[in-house]
């Protein structure tokens, strides 16, 4: 008997086949998230579980006895409960290397967009208060030849920091939990402590993932430090930040403007601040969201999954769930 499947999100047809070609398959059709009893009612005999973003916590893996593996479609996994999935023996996987060029090329748009001011720019133009005589008023900050300082020099800090040296002549500093001398040496990037890099970047990159140590990793002290013609980017997960502080940092004229993918809570709640500053630039969660980048995510995720149950090494087990 084929292992049962069951796939939480809408994945590509092709994707879709090729797990039924191997599994007894089921998928959740619908861009809606699958409600929780629904969800708990197709994991009751499954072995594996392809998704993205949800929560697999001990109340989830109490409802499937039999999962082996679950497959996340993205290269972060702060959805699993590491600790929960190791002490029942499911195994976790995740997509990285597709990814990277794709989400390092939305940084620089989110970078040229807060600096430049394109995003606000676009509504003044399309709103018609662009007249005769505006100047000064429609200025923004130069990217090319400053300092970008990258939090997290990870595969996709490496994609920034190649896109910032080559792309613009950038100096680069970077801040992560051990040093890089391949990227240092390749791309003439340093490493410095992280109140250095805040202290003299004029583009900060936030990168690292989300856990327990990295959560509101930057806040009111951080963001003292920062320049007041600073421009701050978060793409990796909104809870690295504390968004009352950052809030607060635009406000106050701390720092120039930011750059955000990813938020505290998603989707953004309608009345958030952020939503009413002009020096904020908003996207929603779209660091992967190409046409050929998620097909191939979704590909990779499938593969890992199928891997999984076939008996055979996947080729991304997430570090911690790793022997
Ligand atoms: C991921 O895959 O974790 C990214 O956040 C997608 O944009």
């Amino acid at each position: 008997m084929n292992p049962k499947v069951f796939i939480a999100k809408p994945v590509p047809r092709e994707v879709f086949d090729y797990v039924s070609e191997n599994c007894d398959c089921k998928m959740w059709d619908s861009d809606d998230d699958i409600p929780k009893d629904v969800l708990f009612d197709e994991l009751r005999d499954a072995e594996g579980l392809l998704t993205s973003g949800t929560k697999i916590d001990s109340e989830l893996l109490s409802h499937a006895p039999n999962l082996k593996v679950v497959s996340n479609i993205s290269v972060g996994y702060n959805n699993f409960d590491l600790k929960e999935m190791k002490k029942r023996g499911v195994l976790g996987t995740n997509t990285p290397y597709v990814l990277d060029d794709t989400v390092a090329d939305l940084i620089f748009g989110l970078i040229l967009s807060s600096a430049r001011r394109i995003a606000e720019l676009d509504r003044y133009v399309k709103q018609g208060k662009w007249n005769k005589g505006d100047n000064e008023n429609l200025f923004g900050i130069d990217v090319h030849h400053s300092v970008i300082g990258i939090i997290g020099m990870g595969r996709i800090g490496e994609k920034v920091a190649k896109r910032a040296k080559f792309g613009f002549d950038m100096d680069i500093i970077y801040h992560n939990r051990h040093k890089k001398t391949k990227i240092e040496n390749k791309l003439g990037a340093k490493y410095v402590e992280l109140d250095e890099l805040l202290r003299k970047s004029d583009y900060i990159v936030l990168m690292t993932p989300l856990t327990k140590e990295t959560e509101h990793m930057i806040s009111y002290n951080e963001f003292n430090l920062m320049k007041k013609t600073s421009i701050f980017i978060n793409a990796s997960r909104g809870k690295t930040v504390d968004e009352a502080a950052l809030i607060d940092a635009l406000t106050c004229g701390k720092i120039f403007a930011a750059g955000l993918d990813v938020f505290t809570n998603e989707p953004i709640e309608k009345d958030s601040h952020l939503l009413k500053m002009d020096n904020v630039v908003t996207v929603p969660h779209i660091g992967s969201a190409t046409y050929r980048t998620r097909l191939d995510m979704a590909k990779v995720a499938s593969k890992n999954l199928v891997q999984v149950l076939l008996g055979k090494k996947p080729q991304n087990i997430v570090t911690e769930l790793k022997d």
